[in-house]
């Protein structure tokens, strides 16, 4: 089977940060999210993937991914040229994937749960079809096989529609009426039957080859499409709120590790990463979090729930729930909550008068004052 991750999105839901970008680089504890979906696939047994990129943001994911070896994966490149959809990047992958079975994965998607037990149950399925006897139809085996979740708000998602029986029997992307709160997750399993009915589809009113409608035209032409019910948590990370609520769960699982200098007049409580060169001077760091390489943390507190990023340097200030790049400065902050900061981004008070607040923002900022 082989792996096909989608990073070729343009990620405006989560600009200003993807103006300098990829969505799939945006780091969650300090880690790419795409990294995540690697590692699974990689855990899972896949190890030949395509990853379909972008021309604006193909070679920063290329450079971040390398040739895989480090995940133990072989990875080959493909382009898309525009953003046309998610079955639009299988069509353009159709050369890499010929007509052998796959899972495809969201790039921006992360799920607690592995993929191996998913995987396993698809293989099994199929594999009990074809040992039926000569003469007998393969019936049951399925050309695909999706993940669905609750969520409190289908309509910005694919949803489901089950029968009685449980069985799928109808998919909408982003119905304004959903006809249930059972979401699809961005990892699915297909058969070759998948390129044949995306070559009947037509692109939806955003201009998208959907892939919900390529598994609704999958049911409609016969084909089985079995699913199963996430148990675990499952976090779409196209948006800000949504990728710090990831972060949170990812930190929660992180093993206490402090690899560098800690002064003693600070303290370090509970579950933190602290990486090589950082500094952590007259400061305290409090549980889940993760604090970069070289980083500078001075006079400072660390709250729960915060990644930042290498070479950063808070001073004076106080940070909780944020995710926080590479470079960036927080300086006399008394409160930096429920944050995303770009890379090399300033944030600091500063004593000029009048006092006032005052700014050098990129297009698509959002900024909350007291
Ligand atoms: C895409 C799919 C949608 C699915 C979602 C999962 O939505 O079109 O069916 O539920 O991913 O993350 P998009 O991120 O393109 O809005």
């Amino acid at each position: 089977m082989k792996g096909l991750i989608l990073s070729g999105g343009a990620g405006t839901r989560l600009r200003p940060i993807t103006h300098t970008s990829a969505k799939q680089l945006v780091p969650i504890a300090n880690q790419p999210i795409l990294f995540y979906g690697i590692r699974d696939m990689a855990d899972a047994g896949i190890t030949d993937i395509g990853i379909v990129i972008s021309p604006v943001t193909g070679s920063e994911i290329r450079e971040a991914v390398g040739d895989g070896s480090d995940f133990g994966v072989t990875v080959t490149w493909i382009e898309q040229p525009e953003p046309l959809g998610l079955a639009h990047a299988v069509l353009v992958a159709r050369d890499y994937l010929v007509d052998d079975e796959f899972v495809m994965y969201l790039g921006d998607n992360m799920l607690e749960q592995g993929l191996a037990s998913f995987v396993e149950r698809f293989d099994t399925a199929r594999r009990a079809a074809r040992s039926l006897k000569l003469g007998e139809a393969p019936v049951g085996a399925p050309s695909a096989q999706i993940l669905l979740a609750k969520v409190d708000d289908p309509s910005s998602f694919g949803v489901a529609n089950l029968d009685a029986e449980g069985r799928v029997i109808g998919l909408v992307e982003k119905p304004d009426d959903p006809p249930s709160d059972l979401a699809l997750v961005g990892v699915y399993l297909f058969d070759a039957s998948i390129h044949e009915v995306i070559e009947t589809i037509t692109p939806s009113e955003r201009g998208e080859l959907e892939i919900t409608d390529a598994i609704q035209a999958l049911l409609d032409t016969g084909r089985v499409v079995h699913h199963e019910v996430l148990t675990g948590w499952w976090i779409d990370t196209g948006k800000k709120d949504p990728l710090l609520e990831c972060n949170r769960l990812v930190l929660g699982t992180l093993e206490r590790r402090i690899g560098s200098t800690v002064d003693d007049s600070s303290s370090v409580d509970g579950r933190v990463v602290i990486e090589s060169g950082a500094r952590i001077v007259n400061s305290t760091i409090r549980g889940p979090a993760i604090i970069g390489e070289n980083t500078v943390i001075e006079d400072s507190h660390v709250g729960p729930f915060s990644s930042i990023g290498p070479d950063c340097r808070i001073v004076r200030s106080e940070v909780d729930n944020a995710v926080v790049l590479r470079g960036a400065v927080v300086s006399d902050i008394a409160r930096l909550t429920d944050s995303l900061v770009g890379r090399d981004t300033v944030i600091r008070r500063g004593d000029a008068r009048p006092r006032a607040v005052r700014m050098m923002l990129g297009d698509n900022c959002h900024v909350e004052v007291e």
